[in-house]
């Protein structure tokens, strides 16, 4: 039942600081948010729209280490490229803060101690792996290895992305640190679980019985989730980047990155109105809402839901309405492959066209199901729909009334049928769009407005006021007038999906923004007001702007090919004379130690069955040295001995660059040999 609630707080998914925001984001998240947002406002609700930039997590911490710099440098340069992006795209939070925040630090921090003074959390010793190279405990995106289901040698420890399996890290076969290429070990850490099976009977209750009207999409994944059965979840990891975990004996721990992002909806309110915000996150009477897309669902509805219930003082939200994906020219949107239109360069190379990504984007929301970005479908759009149907109804009815009556609003005269049954469709506009925003159908609203713009330009194309001038200047008044009484009214119609154009159609007409309510009246502008200089509202988008974005994506295409086809071409043929010249042998490790002073270089005892021989080789930044005693490795026994750091090598040992990682592993046979068996 919908209750009659005094404030809405929206709050949307905080983007991870560790690239710029793309349209991916924009279709799912934030511009639905948005337009929410600005709907609420212009209906004289009392709002808040909450947003940040999540800065924690692995991805962040590994990046920073590729890249040799800290992870608050990572997070700085994107927190304030994604924030000045959605400045300049016009969205409205109230507050774009960050989760490095010191208000969102403490907050965070609070609230673990809370759950754990509770006694909300179980502490638990397990297992995990370990990267003895690089000394730290590996999430499990970054331990790769062979998928045991369909032997894909590049699975990750948490999901093999080629056959789909969701894999525990243990389950991988050789599996290495994605970091340094080790061999991880199983070391024993502590952690803190939220006990989520503990929380199933009351979140079974709140969603699958109190919110059937969630969206399917939303609704259908917690009930598989909930059939599924709910387990304790981690709530701590052992990592160097986050926020410590505030208990004694935690060092070297941090608040798992999803443990506190959501919180920071909390720090962020609690950042900007430091007094009242309690009022937003505990009052009954505030409607909280969450936008985000698919994958954060678990999350704002299941996991979330139970740490708040776990403090005890917090509201719940009423609706979560998550989207689903939007791909980009037939592919999955990757940042790491660089597939996506990134809203900062879309700012930059389509300058003033925010509107027109706002309608493409909504028009064609994955509200339902997953679904594409094109390029021509954005031409298509702008030029068909945006320029041809609204702009040019417009235009039309601020150029004729400029010609016939001096930019005046003409007087109305005696109606037709056709001007009374359009002028009924203008009144039903407001409940049809309302309707639609009022259950989260933001394309479907965004039709029910331009559908008001196809009536104003079905009614001038019904009446040709510009065939009666000459004969029937009344008539062309009447006619002008209810097209001028439609124009105003798409501003009211578009305020909340294309804000700047809204805004520029009331400079074009003079007049301020109308209220919400207002929309569907007849009588906006009155008999005798000045119009202003009728601008084209929207421009044509020509081929070459749409071949120049479509060839940036050929070439980022050709770029990841390139990249992908690491596998060198097979080299020369040689004459089998040759190969026979070579003597590789079997040996096994005695000993194995760094070579002082030269960080690539390992020095080898090995038993070569010959006596014993020794052999430098540049495998230090591939294994740890004790990685490789005991193991038996291929070597040429019969190159000349070369001195290397004042030690002579009396060989070289074989190994394989691996094509993806370009990590070095050493060659062994398949089974024990006896020490000096010649390689055939
Ligand atoms: O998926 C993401 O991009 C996350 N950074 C969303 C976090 S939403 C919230 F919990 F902060
Ligand atoms: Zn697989």
């Amino acid at each position: 039942m919908q209750k009659n609630y005094k404030r809405t707080l929206i709050t949307a998914a905080l983007p991870y600081a560790n690239g710029p925001v793309h349209i991916g984001h924009l279709a799912g998240v934030y511009i639905p948010a948005d337009i929410y947002a600005r709907y609420l406002r212009l209906k004289g609700q009392e709002v808040l729209f909450v947003c940040g930039s999540d800065e924690h997590g692995v991805p962040i911490a590994i990046r920073a280490q590729k890249e040799g710099v800290t992870p608050q440098d990572i997070v700085d340069r994107y927190h304030t490229i994604i924030r000045d992006s959605f400045a300049r795209f016009g969205m409205t939070f109230d507050i774009y803060s960050r989760t490095t925040s010191p208000t969102h630090r403490e907050h965070a921090s609070a609230f673990f101690r809370t759950l754990y003074d509770k006694g909300a959390f179980i502490e638990e010793e397990t297992e995990q792996y370990y990267d003895p190279e690089a000394r730290q405990f590996l999430a499990d995106r970054y331990i790769v290895g062979t998928c045991p289901r369909c032997q894909n040698e590049h699975a990750y420890g948490d999901q093999c992305e080629s056959c789909g399996s969701t894999l525990n890290p243990t389950d991988l076969i050789h599996p290495h640190s994605a970091i340094s290429g080790a061999t991880p070990i199983l070391k024993k850490t502590k952690h803190w679980y939220l006990p989520l099976d503990q929380y199933e009977p009351f979140l079974r209750e709140w969603i699958l019985e109190q919110h059937k009207e969630w969206k399917s999409n939303v609704y259908g994944q917690c009930r598989s989730w909930l059939d599924g059965g709910l387990q304790p979840r981690a709530v701590s990891r052992d990592l160097d980047w986050g926020i410590p975990v505030p208990v004694e004996g935690a060092e070297g721990k941090v608040l798992y990155v999803w443990f506190d992002a959501p919180i920071g909806y909390i720090s962020n309110t609690k950042e900007l109105l430091p007094d009242s915000w309690e009022t937003w996150w505990k009052d009954e009477d505030t409607r909280l809402l969450h936008f985000i897309g698919k994958d954060n669902i678990v999350f704002h509805c299941i996991v979330f839901p139970a740490m708040l219930r776990a403090e005890g003082s917090y509201i719940l939200p009423e609706n979560v309405p998550a989207n689903e994906f939007l791909n980009l020219e037939g592919n999955k949107i990757s940042t790491s492959r660089n597939w996506a239109v990134w809203l900062n360069e879309y700012l930059d190379e389509l300058p003033d066209k925010q509107d027109v990504l706002r309608y493409v984007l909504t028009a064609n929301a994955p509200e339902t199901k997953d679904n594409d970005f094109t390029w021509k479908d954005y031409q298509a759009r702008n030029n068909n729909e945006l320029v041809a149907v609204f702009g040019n109804f417009v235009n039309r009815a601020l150029v004729l009334t400029s010609k016939y009556f001096d930019g005046h609003v003409p007087a109305l005269g005696s109606l037709t049928d056709l001007d009374r049954e359009t002028l009924s469709e203008l009144s039903s506009v407001r409940g049809a769009i309302e309707r639609e925003l009022d259950s989260f159908h933001f394309r479907e609203a965004l039709k029910e407005a331009m559908n008001l713009a196809r009536l104003g330009n079905k009614y001038l194309a019904d009446t040709e006021p510009w065939k009666l001038a000459k004969t029937d200047l009344p008539r062309v008044a009447t006619i002008l007038n209810i097209s001028l009484q439609i124009t105003a009214n798409l501003t009211i119609a578009f305020a909340p999906f294309l804000p700047m154009s809204s805004e520029r159609l009331c400079q074009m007409l003079l007049i301020d923004l109308p209220s919400w309510d207002d929309l569907g009246r007849a009588d906006l502008l009155p008999v005798g007001h000045t119009l202003g200089e009728p601008h084209l509202l929207f421009e044509k988008i020509e081929d070459e702007v749409i071949e120049a974005q479509v060839q940036k994506l050929l070439e980022t295409k050709a770029q990841n090919e390139a990249a992908e086809a690491k596998t060198p071409p097979v080299a020369d043929p040689i004459a089998f004379e040759d190969f026979q010249k070579l003597d590789i042998r079997v040996g096994t490790v005695l000993e194995c130690t760094k070579v002082p002073k030269a960080d690539k270089l390992l020095q080898f005892r090995l038993d070569d069955g010959l006596g014993g021989r020794t052999i430098i080789s540049g495998l230090a930044e591939h294994y740890a040295p004790e990685e490789l005693v005991g193991k038996q490795v291929c070597f040429i026994a019969n190159l000349p001995p070369r001195k290397l750091r004042g030690i002579e090598s009396e060989g070289m040992i074989l190994s394989a660059l691996d094509a993806e990682t370009g990590r070095l592993r050493v060659i062994t046979p398949e089974q024990g040999v006896t020490p000096g068996s010649e390689v055939k």
